[in-house]
Protein backbone atom coordinates (compact mmCIF):
# COMPACT_ATOMS: atom_id res chain seq x y z
CA UNK A 1 0.00 0.00 0.00
CA UNK A 2 0.98 4.01 -0.47
CA UNK A 3 2.98 4.73 2.92
CA UNK A 4 1.10 8.02 2.76
CA UNK A 5 -2.02 6.22 2.33
CA UNK A 6 -1.33 3.84 5.05
CA UNK A 7 -0.02 6.83 7.28
CA UNK A 8 -3.00 8.84 6.98
CA UNK A 9 -5.12 5.51 7.57
CA UNK A 10 -3.02 5.17 11.05
CA UNK A 11 -4.01 9.03 12.13
CA UNK A 12 -7.41 8.11 11.27
CA UNK A 13 -7.61 4.82 13.25
CA UNK A 14 -5.57 7.03 16.00
CA UNK A 15 -8.42 9.54 16.30
CA UNK A 16 -11.11 7.21 16.55
CA UNK A 17 -9.23 5.51 20.04
CA UNK A 18 -10.20 8.33 22.32
CA UNK A 19 -8.47 8.63 25.31
CA UNK A 20 -7.40 5.28 24.40
CA UNK A 21 -8.87 1.26 25.01
CA UNK A 22 -8.72 1.73 29.04
CA UNK A 23 -10.15 4.91 29.48
CA UNK A 24 -13.12 3.44 26.81
CA UNK A 25 -13.81 0.60 28.31
CA UNK A 26 -14.00 2.32 32.07
CA UNK A 27 -16.33 4.91 30.06
CA UNK A 28 -18.72 1.47 28.98
CA UNK A 29 -18.28 -0.22 32.29
CA UNK A 30 -19.91 3.04 33.91
CA UNK A 31 -22.69 2.03 31.67
CA UNK A 32 -22.10 4.68 29.53
CA UNK A 33 -21.57 5.29 25.94
CA UNK A 34 -18.28 6.58 23.89
CA UNK A 35 -18.74 10.19 22.17
CA UNK A 36 -18.75 7.52 19.14
CA UNK A 37 -21.40 5.57 19.66
CA UNK A 38 -23.15 8.05 20.08
CA UNK A 39 -22.58 9.96 16.62
CA UNK A 40 -23.82 5.89 15.48
CA UNK A 41 -26.70 6.02 17.37
CA UNK A 42 -28.42 9.26 16.64
CA UNK A 43 -27.21 10.08 13.15
CA UNK A 44 -29.02 7.73 9.88
CA UNK A 45 -26.49 5.11 9.43
CA UNK A 46 -23.33 5.81 7.43
CA UNK A 47 -24.48 9.58 7.32
CA UNK A 48 -21.44 10.75 9.58
CA UNK A 49 -18.59 13.06 8.23
CA UNK A 50 -16.42 13.79 10.54
CA UNK A 51 -13.98 17.11 10.42
CA UNK A 52 -11.24 18.45 12.21
CA UNK A 53 -10.13 14.83 13.22
CA UNK A 54 -6.45 15.74 13.27
CA UNK A 55 -6.81 18.69 15.69
CA UNK A 56 -4.41 18.74 19.06
CA UNK A 57 -4.03 20.86 21.91
CA UNK A 58 -0.62 23.68 21.75
CA UNK A 59 -0.25 23.52 25.45
CA UNK A 60 2.79 22.45 27.08
CA UNK A 61 2.03 23.93 30.86
CA UNK A 62 1.55 20.92 33.65
CA UNK A 63 3.41 18.22 30.64
CA UNK A 64 0.50 18.76 28.35
CA UNK A 65 3.27 18.40 25.66
CA UNK A 66 2.63 14.70 26.47
CA UNK A 67 -0.87 14.52 26.44
CA UNK A 68 -2.10 14.88 22.79
CA UNK A 69 -5.29 13.04 21.71
CA UNK A 70 -5.93 13.57 18.27
CA UNK A 71 -9.33 15.50 17.73
CA UNK A 72 -8.03 16.88 21.31
CA UNK A 73 -11.80 15.67 23.12
CA UNK A 74 -14.21 16.61 20.65
CA UNK A 75 -15.74 14.88 17.85
CA UNK A 76 -17.31 17.14 15.44
CA UNK A 77 -19.25 16.73 12.24
CA UNK A 78 -22.31 16.46 10.00
CA UNK A 79 -24.88 13.77 8.89
CA UNK A 80 -28.25 13.18 8.31
CA UNK A 81 -31.37 12.72 10.89
CA UNK A 82 -34.13 11.17 8.67
CA UNK A 83 -32.63 12.24 5.81
CA UNK A 84 -32.57 16.20 7.16
CA UNK A 85 -28.62 17.96 7.48
CA UNK A 86 -27.80 18.24 10.88
CA UNK A 87 -24.40 19.59 12.51
CA UNK A 88 -22.96 18.07 15.82
CA UNK A 89 -20.14 18.11 18.35
CA UNK A 90 -19.55 14.60 20.90
CA UNK A 91 -17.86 15.38 23.75
CA UNK A 92 -15.20 12.65 24.41
CA UNK A 93 -14.84 12.44 28.36
CA UNK A 94 -12.08 9.50 27.75
CA UNK A 95 -9.98 12.67 26.46
CA UNK A 96 -8.82 14.62 29.17
CA UNK A 97 -12.19 14.02 30.94
CA UNK A 98 -13.80 15.78 27.70
CA UNK A 99 -12.27 19.29 29.53
CA UNK A 100 -12.53 22.17 26.91
CA UNK A 101 -9.53 23.86 25.87
CA UNK A 102 -8.59 26.29 22.58
CA UNK A 103 -8.32 23.53 20.50
CA UNK A 104 -11.52 22.03 21.56
CA UNK A 105 -13.65 24.74 21.57
CA UNK A 106 -12.44 25.77 17.74
CA UNK A 107 -13.66 22.54 16.59
CA UNK A 108 -17.01 23.33 18.50
CA UNK A 109 -16.92 27.17 16.71
CA UNK A 110 -16.22 26.08 13.80
CA UNK A 111 -19.38 23.47 13.90
CA UNK A 112 -21.42 26.28 15.20
CA UNK A 113 -20.45 28.96 12.37
CA UNK A 114 -20.75 26.26 9.49
CA UNK A 115 -24.42 25.44 10.76
CA UNK A 116 -25.60 29.28 11.17
CA UNK A 117 -24.26 29.67 7.69
CA UNK A 118 -26.17 26.71 6.04
CA UNK A 119 -29.54 27.19 7.69
CA UNK A 120 -29.50 23.76 9.90
CA UNK A 121 -29.95 22.23 13.61
CA UNK A 122 -26.96 21.75 15.46
CA UNK A 123 -27.11 19.34 18.36
CA UNK A 124 -24.20 19.27 21.80
CA UNK A 125 -23.68 15.84 23.00
CA UNK A 126 -22.02 16.83 26.62
CA UNK A 127 -19.81 14.95 28.71
CA UNK A 128 -17.09 17.00 30.42
CA UNK A 129 -15.62 18.17 32.70
CA UNK A 130 -15.63 21.78 32.02
CA UNK A 131 -12.92 24.28 31.09
CA UNK A 132 -9.50 22.50 30.62
CA UNK A 133 -7.52 24.05 34.17
CA UNK A 134 -3.88 23.69 32.12
CA UNK A 135 -5.02 26.16 29.72
CA UNK A 136 -6.51 28.59 32.39
CA UNK A 137 -8.26 31.56 30.67
CA UNK A 138 -7.47 30.85 27.11
CA UNK A 139 -9.97 28.13 27.73
CA UNK A 140 -12.87 30.19 29.43
CA UNK A 141 -11.95 32.38 26.16
CA UNK A 142 -13.19 29.28 24.10
CA UNK A 143 -16.14 28.65 26.37
CA UNK A 144 -17.33 32.39 25.70
CA UNK A 145 -16.88 32.18 21.97
CA UNK A 146 -19.20 29.49 22.17
CA UNK A 147 -21.80 31.31 24.12
CA UNK A 148 -21.79 34.51 21.58
CA UNK A 149 -22.18 32.06 18.72
CA UNK A 150 -25.55 30.20 20.92
CA UNK A 151 -26.35 33.44 21.03
CA UNK A 152 -26.50 34.66 17.55
CA UNK A 153 -27.74 31.09 16.76
CA UNK A 154 -30.73 31.49 18.67
CA UNK A 155 -33.74 31.96 16.62
CA UNK A 156 -32.29 31.56 13.31
CA UNK A 157 -30.92 27.52 13.60
CA UNK A 158 -32.58 25.07 16.48
CA UNK A 159 -30.00 24.08 19.14
CA UNK A 160 -30.24 21.26 20.86
CA UNK A 161 -28.01 19.85 23.78
CA UNK A 162 -27.76 16.15 25.66
CA UNK A 163 -26.17 15.84 28.27
CA UNK A 164 -24.87 12.63 28.89
CA UNK A 165 -22.01 13.04 31.56
CA UNK A 166 -20.74 16.00 33.60
CA UNK A 167 -21.68 19.38 32.54
CA UNK A 168 -20.28 21.90 35.17
CA UNK A 169 -19.29 24.82 36.03
CA UNK A 170 -19.68 28.04 33.45
CA UNK A 171 -20.15 24.96 30.85
CA UNK A 172 -23.92 24.61 31.66
CA UNK A 173 -24.86 28.32 30.04
CA UNK A 174 -23.70 27.01 26.60
CA UNK A 175 -26.69 24.13 27.30
CA UNK A 176 -28.88 27.07 28.57
CA UNK A 177 -28.81 29.09 25.69
CA UNK A 178 -29.70 26.70 23.25
CA UNK A 179 -33.48 25.60 22.87
CA UNK A 180 -34.04 22.08 24.19
CA UNK A 181 -31.79 20.48 27.12
CA UNK A 182 -32.45 16.49 27.32
CA UNK A 183 -30.82 14.89 30.00
CA UNK A 184 -30.15 11.00 30.78
CA UNK A 185 -31.21 9.97 34.34
CA UNK A 186 -28.53 8.92 36.47
CA UNK A 187 -25.76 9.25 34.38
CA UNK A 188 -25.86 13.58 33.76
CA UNK A 189 -25.05 16.40 36.25
CA UNK A 190 -25.84 20.23 35.68
CA UNK A 191 -24.33 22.20 38.21
CA UNK A 192 -22.53 25.63 38.37
CA UNK A 193 -20.89 24.91 41.80
CA UNK A 194 -20.55 21.17 42.62
CA UNK A 195 -20.83 19.47 45.85
CA UNK A 196 -17.65 20.09 47.36
CA UNK A 197 -18.58 24.07 46.76
CA UNK A 198 -21.87 23.85 47.91
CA UNK A 199 -20.47 22.37 51.10
CA UNK A 200 -17.94 24.82 51.70
CA UNK A 201 -19.64 27.85 50.88
CA UNK A 202 -23.52 26.98 52.13
CA UNK A 203 -22.58 23.86 54.24
CA UNK A 204 -25.12 21.78 53.06
CA UNK A 205 -24.60 18.07 52.33
CA UNK A 206 -25.56 17.30 48.57
CA UNK A 207 -25.08 14.44 46.44
CA UNK A 208 -24.21 14.95 42.43
CA UNK A 209 -27.55 13.63 41.59
CA UNK A 210 -29.54 15.66 43.97
CA UNK A 211 -28.07 18.97 43.07
CA UNK A 212 -28.15 18.75 39.76
CA UNK A 213 -29.33 15.25 38.54
CA UNK A 214 -31.72 14.96 35.22
CA UNK A 215 -34.99 14.87 37.71
CA UNK A 216 -33.77 17.70 39.86
CA UNK A 217 -33.50 19.81 36.47
CA UNK A 218 -37.16 18.15 35.33
CA UNK A 219 -38.79 18.71 37.92
CA UNK A 220 -37.20 21.40 40.06
CA UNK A 221 -35.57 23.95 38.48
CA UNK A 222 -37.26 23.91 34.89
CA UNK A 223 -33.35 23.75 33.41
CA UNK A 224 -34.45 20.48 31.32
CA UNK A 225 -37.19 19.96 28.77
CA UNK A 226 -36.91 16.33 29.07
CA UNK A 227 -35.58 13.85 31.18
CA UNK A 228 -35.09 10.50 29.24
CA UNK A 229 -34.34 6.98 30.64
CA UNK A 230 -30.90 6.45 29.37
CA UNK A 231 -28.92 7.73 26.95
CA UNK A 232 -29.89 5.91 24.07
CA UNK A 233 -33.61 7.39 24.63
CA UNK A 234 -32.07 10.43 24.55
CA UNK A 235 -30.31 10.47 20.91
CA UNK A 236 -33.85 9.13 20.25
CA UNK A 237 -35.96 12.26 22.12
CA UNK A 238 -33.64 14.17 19.91
CA UNK A 239 -34.42 12.36 16.64
CA UNK A 240 -38.14 12.89 17.55
CA UNK A 241 -37.94 16.12 18.75
CA UNK A 242 -36.04 17.32 15.22
CA UNK A 243 -38.69 15.61 12.63
CA UNK A 244 -40.78 18.43 14.35
CA UNK A 245 -38.86 21.76 13.46
CA UNK A 246 -38.13 23.22 10.36
CA UNK A 247 -34.38 23.71 9.89
CA UNK A 248 -33.88 26.97 10.21
CA UNK A 249 -36.20 30.19 10.71
CA UNK A 250 -36.30 31.08 7.32
CA UNK A 251 -38.00 27.88 6.58
CA UNK A 252 -41.61 26.04 7.31
CA UNK A 253 -41.73 22.48 9.39
CA UNK A 254 -41.79 19.56 7.53
CA UNK A 255 -44.92 17.71 6.69
CA UNK A 256 -45.79 14.47 6.88
CA UNK A 257 -47.97 12.09 5.11
CA UNK A 258 -51.33 12.03 7.47
CA UNK A 259 -52.57 8.09 8.34
CA UNK A 260 -55.25 9.50 10.69
CA UNK A 261 -58.75 10.92 9.20
CA UNK A 262 -59.11 14.84 9.22
CA UNK A 263 -62.70 14.91 9.59
CA UNK A 264 -62.35 12.29 12.57
CA UNK A 265 -64.95 13.58 15.35
CA UNK A 266 -65.04 11.86 18.47
CA UNK A 267 -68.35 12.39 20.75
CA UNK A 268 -66.20 11.72 23.62
CA UNK A 269 -65.37 15.13 23.94
CA UNK A 270 -69.10 15.94 24.44
CA UNK A 271 -69.29 14.75 27.85
CA UNK A 272 -65.86 15.30 29.21
CA UNK A 273 -66.44 18.62 30.65
CA UNK A 274 -67.64 17.33 34.67
CA UNK A 275 -71.05 18.95 35.54
CA UNK A 276 -69.31 20.64 38.23
CA UNK A 277 -66.94 23.57 37.44
CA UNK A 278 -64.88 22.62 40.09
CA UNK A 279 -64.29 18.97 38.77
CA UNK A 280 -60.68 18.42 37.06
CA UNK A 281 -60.72 16.63 34.10
CA UNK A 282 -57.54 15.98 32.37
CA UNK A 283 -56.67 17.77 29.49
CA UNK A 284 -54.13 15.26 27.72
CA UNK A 285 -57.12 13.35 26.82
CA UNK A 286 -58.04 17.03 24.77
CA UNK A 287 -55.31 17.22 23.71
CA UNK A 288 -54.48 12.86 22.37
CA UNK A 289 -57.90 12.78 21.18
CA UNK A 290 -57.85 15.76 18.92
CA UNK A 291 -54.00 15.55 17.34
CA UNK A 292 -52.72 12.88 14.47
CA UNK A 293 -52.66 9.53 16.46
CA UNK A 294 -49.87 9.07 18.41
CA UNK A 295 -47.97 12.30 17.55
CA UNK A 296 -47.61 14.40 20.81
CA UNK A 297 -44.10 15.05 22.17
CA UNK A 298 -44.49 16.74 25.36
CA UNK A 299 -41.90 19.15 26.40
CA UNK A 300 -41.33 19.79 30.08
CA UNK A 301 -43.36 17.29 31.20
CA UNK A 302 -42.41 17.11 34.67
CA UNK A 303 -42.33 21.12 35.26
CA UNK A 304 -45.19 23.04 36.18
CA UNK A 305 -47.73 20.32 35.35
CA UNK A 306 -50.42 23.07 35.32
CA UNK A 307 -49.94 24.05 32.14
CA UNK A 308 -49.17 21.48 29.39
CA UNK A 309 -46.75 22.29 26.03
CA UNK A 310 -45.44 20.35 23.21
CA UNK A 311 -45.27 18.87 19.79
CA UNK A 312 -47.78 17.62 17.60
CA UNK A 313 -49.21 16.94 14.18
CA UNK A 314 -52.66 17.96 12.77
CA UNK A 315 -53.07 16.69 9.38
CA UNK A 316 -49.66 16.43 8.94
CA UNK A 317 -48.44 19.63 10.47
CA UNK A 318 -46.00 20.47 12.70
CA UNK A 319 -47.98 22.36 15.91
CA UNK A 320 -47.16 23.68 18.97
CA UNK A 321 -49.72 22.63 21.79
CA UNK A 322 -50.14 25.04 24.53
CA UNK A 323 -52.89 23.81 27.23
CA UNK A 324 -53.93 24.57 30.41
CA UNK A 325 -54.20 21.68 32.98
CA UNK A 326 -57.31 21.22 34.96
CA UNK A 327 -56.21 18.63 36.81
CA UNK A 328 -53.16 20.43 38.49
CA UNK A 329 -53.72 23.47 40.68
CA UNK A 330 -56.98 23.43 38.51
CA UNK A 331 -55.00 24.81 35.74
CA UNK A 332 -54.08 28.18 37.18
CA UNK A 333 -51.56 29.92 35.72
CA UNK A 334 -48.52 30.07 38.40
CA UNK A 335 -44.43 32.01 38.05
CA UNK A 336 -43.07 28.67 36.35
CA UNK A 337 -45.95 28.04 34.30
CA UNK A 338 -45.90 31.44 33.10
CA UNK A 339 -42.10 30.73 31.97
CA UNK A 340 -42.23 26.95 30.65
CA UNK A 341 -45.38 28.33 28.51
CA UNK A 342 -43.65 31.46 27.76
CA UNK A 343 -40.50 29.91 26.57
CA UNK A 344 -42.27 27.41 24.47
CA UNK A 345 -44.63 30.00 22.77
CA UNK A 346 -41.40 32.20 22.12
CA UNK A 347 -39.83 29.27 20.31
CA UNK A 348 -42.26 27.99 18.36
CA UNK A 349 -42.66 31.40 16.81
CA UNK A 350 -39.00 31.61 16.09
CA UNK A 351 -39.40 28.49 13.84
CA UNK A 352 -43.17 29.42 12.36
CA UNK A 353 -45.11 26.41 14.18
CA UNK A 354 -48.33 26.91 14.61
CA UNK A 355 -50.00 27.60 17.89
CA UNK A 356 -52.84 25.80 19.43
CA UNK A 357 -54.39 26.84 22.47
CA UNK A 358 -56.53 24.51 24.74
CA UNK A 359 -57.76 26.90 27.48
CA UNK A 360 -59.23 26.42 30.72
CA UNK A 361 -57.86 28.35 33.24
CA UNK A 362 -59.72 30.28 36.60
CA UNK A 363 -56.95 33.02 36.78
CA UNK A 364 -53.01 33.59 38.23
CA UNK A 365 -52.69 31.78 41.18
CA UNK A 366 -53.15 34.40 44.20
CA UNK A 367 -51.06 34.26 47.66
CA UNK A 368 -47.72 35.82 49.42
CA UNK A 369 -45.48 33.13 47.64
CA UNK A 370 -46.56 34.40 44.35
CA UNK A 371 -46.75 37.94 44.49
CA UNK A 372 -43.61 38.28 46.26
CA UNK A 373 -41.50 35.72 44.02
CA UNK A 374 -42.87 37.84 40.30
CA UNK A 375 -45.78 37.07 39.14
CA UNK A 376 -46.39 40.40 37.85
CA UNK A 377 -42.86 39.96 36.03
CA UNK A 378 -43.15 36.58 35.09
CA UNK A 379 -47.30 36.34 34.37
CA UNK A 380 -46.01 39.26 31.81
CA UNK A 381 -43.57 36.72 29.86
CA UNK A 382 -46.43 34.75 28.55
CA UNK A 383 -48.56 38.02 27.73
CA UNK A 384 -45.88 39.81 25.57
CA UNK A 385 -44.90 36.21 24.17
CA UNK A 386 -48.59 35.51 22.80
CA UNK A 387 -48.83 39.44 22.00
CA UNK A 388 -45.51 39.33 19.86
CA UNK A 389 -46.05 36.20 18.33
CA UNK A 390 -47.33 36.51 14.18
CA UNK A 391 -47.53 32.57 13.74
CA UNK A 392 -50.72 31.34 13.34
CA UNK A 393 -52.65 31.18 16.85
CA UNK A 394 -55.96 28.99 16.76
CA UNK A 395 -57.43 28.88 20.66
CA UNK A 396 -60.41 26.94 21.72
CA UNK A 397 -61.89 27.42 24.89
CA UNK A 398 -63.07 24.43 26.86
CA UNK A 399 -64.46 25.46 30.02
CA UNK A 400 -63.21 28.37 32.01
CA UNK A 401 -61.20 31.73 31.13
CA UNK A 402 -61.30 34.03 33.97
CA UNK A 403 -59.91 37.49 34.12
CA UNK A 404 -56.44 38.44 33.25
CA UNK A 405 -55.46 34.93 31.84
CA UNK A 406 -58.30 35.12 29.44
CA UNK A 407 -56.64 37.96 27.92
CA UNK A 408 -53.20 36.33 28.17
CA UNK A 409 -54.09 32.92 26.76
CA UNK A 410 -53.74 34.00 22.97
CA UNK A 411 -57.38 35.91 23.21
CA UNK A 412 -58.65 37.95 20.51
CA UNK A 413 -56.80 41.12 21.55
CA UNK A 414 -53.54 39.25 21.70
CA UNK A 415 -53.81 38.93 17.59
CA UNK A 416 -54.92 35.25 18.21
CA UNK A 417 -56.47 34.12 14.68
CA UNK A 418 -58.95 31.93 15.56
CA UNK A 419 -60.56 31.83 18.82
CA UNK A 420 -63.29 28.99 19.10
CA UNK A 421 -65.17 27.69 22.39
CA UNK A 422 -67.17 25.00 23.54
CA UNK A 423 -70.62 25.58 24.49
CA UNK A 424 -69.23 24.58 28.38
CA UNK A 425 -67.02 27.94 28.38
CA UNK A 426 -67.36 30.22 30.88
CA UNK A 427 -65.84 33.44 30.03
CA UNK A 428 -65.85 36.46 32.48
CA UNK A 429 -63.92 39.10 34.80
CA UNK A 430 -63.75 36.44 37.33
CA UNK A 431 -65.61 32.92 38.47
CA UNK A 432 -68.99 33.19 39.91
CA UNK A 433 -67.99 32.89 43.79
CA UNK A 434 -65.54 35.47 43.53
CA UNK A 435 -67.89 37.91 41.62
CA UNK A 436 -70.72 37.59 43.87
CA UNK A 437 -68.71 38.50 47.24
CA UNK A 438 -67.43 41.54 45.54
CA UNK A 439 -70.80 42.51 43.92
CA UNK A 440 -73.08 41.54 46.59
CA UNK A 441 -71.60 41.18 50.03
CA UNK A 442 -72.96 43.78 51.71
CA UNK A 443 -76.96 42.17 49.85
CA UNK A 444 -75.79 39.19 51.05
CA UNK A 445 -74.90 39.39 54.94
CA UNK A 446 -78.39 41.41 55.65
CA UNK A 447 -80.22 38.71 53.57
CA UNK A 448 -83.25 37.02 55.43
CA UNK A 449 -81.18 33.82 54.61
CA UNK A 450 -77.76 34.74 53.71
CA UNK A 451 -76.63 31.32 52.37
CA UNK A 452 -79.71 30.65 49.72
CA UNK A 453 -79.50 34.52 48.52
CA UNK A 454 -75.68 33.62 48.25
CA UNK A 455 -76.54 30.20 46.07
CA UNK A 456 -79.42 32.28 44.01
CA UNK A 457 -76.85 35.08 43.21
CA UNK A 458 -74.24 32.65 42.00
CA UNK A 459 -76.98 31.16 39.88
CA UNK A 460 -78.03 34.40 38.26
CA UNK A 461 -74.18 35.03 37.35
CA UNK A 462 -73.73 32.17 36.41
CA UNK A 463 -76.51 32.09 33.63
CA UNK A 464 -75.46 35.74 32.29
CA UNK A 465 -71.75 35.47 32.38
CA UNK A 466 -70.63 31.66 32.99
CA UNK A 467 -70.68 31.10 29.10
CA UNK A 468 -69.15 31.43 25.83
CA UNK A 469 -72.25 33.80 24.29
CA UNK A 470 -71.05 37.01 25.29
CA UNK A 471 -68.10 36.67 24.00
CA UNK A 472 -69.34 35.66 20.97
CA UNK A 473 -71.80 38.51 20.44
CA UNK A 474 -68.69 40.57 20.85
CA UNK A 475 -66.71 38.86 18.31
CA UNK A 476 -64.07 38.01 21.04
CA UNK A 477 -64.62 34.25 19.59
CA UNK A 478 -65.19 33.17 16.08
CA UNK A 479 -67.29 30.59 16.94
CA UNK A 480 -68.64 27.89 19.55
CA UNK A 481 -68.74 24.51 18.35
CA UNK A 482 -69.09 20.72 19.41
CA UNK A 483 -66.50 19.22 21.26
CA UNK A 484 -66.50 16.70 19.44
CA UNK A 485 -66.00 18.14 15.64
CA UNK A 486 -62.95 20.68 17.43
CA UNK A 487 -60.69 18.41 15.12
CA UNK A 488 -62.08 18.73 11.53
CA UNK A 489 -62.51 22.98 13.02
CA UNK A 490 -58.68 22.67 14.08
CA UNK A 491 -57.17 21.27 10.90
CA UNK A 492 -59.50 23.82 8.93
CA UNK A 493 -58.36 26.74 10.94
CA UNK A 494 -54.70 25.81 10.17
CA UNK A 495 -55.33 24.88 6.55
CA UNK A 496 -56.67 28.18 6.20
CA UNK A 497 -54.25 30.30 7.82
CA UNK A 498 -51.34 28.51 5.99
CA UNK A 499 -50.15 31.25 4.15
CA UNK A 500 -50.58 33.86 6.93
CA UNK A 501 -48.64 37.12 6.70
CA UNK A 502 -48.02 39.68 10.06
CA UNK A 503 -45.16 41.62 10.98
CA UNK A 504 -44.36 43.00 14.02
CA UNK A 505 -43.06 46.80 14.01
CA UNK A 506 -39.45 47.31 12.85
CA UNK A 507 -37.17 47.44 16.06
CA UNK A 508 -33.61 45.72 17.23
CA UNK A 509 -35.41 43.73 19.65
CA UNK A 510 -38.55 44.10 21.94
CA UNK A 511 -37.84 44.41 25.77
CA UNK A 512 -39.75 41.60 27.58
CA UNK A 513 -40.14 41.37 31.18
CA UNK A 514 -37.18 38.75 31.98
C1 LIG B 1 -8.66 19.23 33.01
C2 LIG B 1 -9.93 17.52 33.77
C3 LIG B 1 -11.00 18.39 34.05
C4 LIG B 1 -10.81 19.77 33.76
C5 LIG B 1 -11.61 16.43 34.58
N1 LIG B 1 -10.36 16.32 34.12
N2 LIG B 1 -12.02 17.69 34.56
N3 LIG B 1 -8.79 17.95 33.25
N4 LIG B 1 -9.63 20.14 33.24
N5 LIG B 1 -11.77 20.66 33.98
C6 LIG B 1 -9.55 15.11 34.01
C7 LIG B 1 -9.17 14.54 35.34
O1 LIG B 1 -8.00 15.16 35.82
C8 LIG B 1 -8.94 13.09 35.01
O2 LIG B 1 -7.68 12.96 34.40
C9 LIG B 1 -9.96 12.82 33.93
O3 LIG B 1 -10.34 14.11 33.41
C10 LIG B 1 -11.20 12.14 34.45
O4 LIG B 1 -11.65 12.87 35.58
P1 LIG B 1 -12.05 12.16 36.95
O5 LIG B 1 -12.09 13.22 37.98
O6 LIG B 1 -11.13 11.00 37.18
O7 LIG B 1 -13.49 11.60 36.60
P2 LIG B 1 -14.76 11.48 37.54
O8 LIG B 1 -14.37 10.89 38.85
O9 LIG B 1 -15.77 10.77 36.72
O10 LIG B 1 -15.22 12.97 37.83
C11 LIG B 1 -15.64 13.79 36.76
C12 LIG B 1 -15.80 15.23 37.24
C13 LIG B 1 -14.50 15.71 37.92
C14 LIG B 1 -16.97 15.30 38.23
C15 LIG B 1 -16.17 16.07 36.03
O11 LIG B 1 -13.41 15.39 37.04
C16 LIG B 1 -14.49 17.15 38.19
O12 LIG B 1 -15.04 17.61 39.19
N6 LIG B 1 -13.80 17.92 37.33
C17 LIG B 1 -13.73 19.34 37.48
C18 LIG B 1 -15.04 19.96 37.16
C19 LIG B 1 -14.94 21.44 37.22
O13 LIG B 1 -15.02 22.03 38.32
N7 LIG B 1 -14.65 22.04 36.04
C20 LIG B 1 -14.40 23.39 35.95
C21 LIG B 1 -15.75 24.01 35.92
S1 LIG B 1 -15.63 25.70 35.72
P3 LIG B 1 -6.72 11.73 34.71
O14 LIG B 1 -5.62 11.86 33.72
O15 LIG B 1 -6.28 11.87 36.11
O16 LIG B 1 -7.55 10.50 34.51
C22 LIG B 1 -15.80 25.85 34.10
C23 LIG B 1 -15.73 27.26 33.74
C24 LIG B 1 -16.37 27.51 32.44
O17 LIG B 1 -15.96 24.99 33.36
C25 LIG B 1 -16.48 28.97 32.37
C26 LIG B 1 -17.18 29.40 31.17
C27 LIG B 1 -17.32 30.87 31.17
Amino acid sequence: MNPKIQQLRELKHQAKQGGGEARLKAQRDKGKLTARDRIEILLDEGSFREVDAFAVHRTTDFEMGDKKFLGDGVITGYGTINGRLVYLFSQDFTVLGGSLGRAHADKIIKIQESALKNGAPIIGLLDSGGARIQEGVISLGGYGDIFLLNTLSSGVIPQISCILGPCAGGAVYSPAITDFIIMAKNSSHMFVTGPEVVRSVTHEEVSFEDLGGAMVHNEISGVAHFAAENEEHALFTTRTLLDFLPRNNMEDPPVVVCQDDPLRTDSKLDTLIPENPNKPYDMHEVIETVIDLNTFLEVQAHFAQNVIVGFARLNGRSVGIVANQPAVLAGVLDINASMKAARFVRFCDCFNIPLIIFEDVPGFLPGLTQEHGGIIRHGAKLLYAFAEATVPKITVITRKAYGGAYIVMSSKHMRGDINLAWPTAEIAVMGPEGAINVLYRREITTAENPEARRIELVQEYRDKFANPYVAASWGYLDDVIEPSQTRPNLINALEMLQNKRDENPPKKHGNIPL
